[in-house]
């Protein structure tokens, strides 16, 4: 019996990188998607592979987390569609790094404070910086929970899995921005783990280290364009204890565990799928 067969599945930033990848797992398990992402070309295609190759419902909305009206028009087509939401993945946003001094230099949060690190040092950080970061990590989040609530209230016993960076537990030596807005999103995460827990909605955090995902590939053709993947990816992976980064079928199966019944009794917690980097417990 297929683990998720009736339940319906959404999925912000479904179309390609964790969120597919985490779409192909639930639609492998019976589940009914509803997926979306800005890009909408992208976003149908992907649709129609999961809906070709799972023989599952797919509904694919474009919509930007960062725009209230695009996810409450999002959230409306979803629940008209499934009448309620068993499962909401909060995955959508950019793995953009700050570009500093006509640089982009990855900050991350396996590096050592010994390392040579970018020259944007913190008082260059702008206002408009903070506020991007915390839009992008915190208030996206927020807005797709506020209004996915409902939906998620009509479900027996429904599950939100928000997908974070470790940056929120180990901030990175420099360029802080983002680690502090993650940080805000898992302290939500947990809160709402607390408030939710009367509704019997579970509320659980995967926070993801370095992940190869394409759009490695394509920062390296951008910033290292001399430099073969691996060149452009050692610094990272020398202080991961795993020696690699992960993939993203393996961030997929810590969503799907903690989304589905399979984690019932889990709640305000948050798994690392890190290959070891995050030095606590
Ligand atoms: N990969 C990593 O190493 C890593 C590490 C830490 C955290 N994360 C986080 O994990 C999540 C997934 O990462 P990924 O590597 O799979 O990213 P990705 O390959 O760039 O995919 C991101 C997905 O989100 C969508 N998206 C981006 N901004 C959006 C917006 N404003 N509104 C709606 N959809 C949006 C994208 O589609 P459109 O562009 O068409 O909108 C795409 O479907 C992200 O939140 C990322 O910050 C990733």
């Amino acid at each position: 019996m297929a683990l998720m067969r009736d339940k319906v599945v959404v999925i912000t930033g479904g179309s390609r990188g964790i969120g597919l990848a985490a779409a192909r797992l639930f639609a492998a398990q019976g589940a009914s998607l509803a997926l979306c992402a800005r890009g909408e070309e992208k976003l149908r295609e992907a649709a129609r592979m999961l809906g070709e190759t799972y023989a599952v419902p797919v509904l694919p909305h474009a919509a930007d987390i960062l725009d209230t009206a695009s996810v409450q028009a999002f959230v409306h087509a979803v629940a008209s569609r499934y009448g309620h939401i068993d499962a909401l993945v909060n995955n959508a946003g950019a793995s953009s790094q700050r570009e500093a001094d006509g640089v982009n230099w990855p900050v991350n949060a396996v590096d050592a404070v010994s390392q040579p690190l970018p020259p944007g040092r913190f008082e260059a950080i702008s206002d408009a910086e903070w506020r991007a970061a915390l839009e992008q990590k915190l208030l996206g989040m927020a807005r797709v929970v506020r209004a996915a609530l409902p939906a998620l209230r009509a479900a027996q016993g429904a599950s939100i899995v928000n997908v974070t960076s470790i940056k929120g537990r180990q901030p990175p030596p420099r360029v802080v921005t983002s680690g502090v807005a993650w940080a805000a999103a898992m302290n939500l995460s947990k809160a709402l783990s607390l408030e939710l827990a009367q509704d019997a909605i579970r509320v659980n955090v995967v926070s993801v280290g370095g992940i190869l995902t394409p759009q490695m590939e394509a920062g390296r053709a951008r910033w290292a364009p001399g430099k073969t993947l691996e060149e452009f990816l050692a610094p990272r992976v020398a202080n991961i204890p795993l020696k690699r980064l992960g993939s993203m079928d393996e961030v997929a199966q810590a969503i799907f565990f903690l989304a589905s019944p399979l984690s019932s009794y889990i709640t305000g917690q948050c798994l690392a799928v890190d290959g070891g980097g995050l030095r606590s417990i």
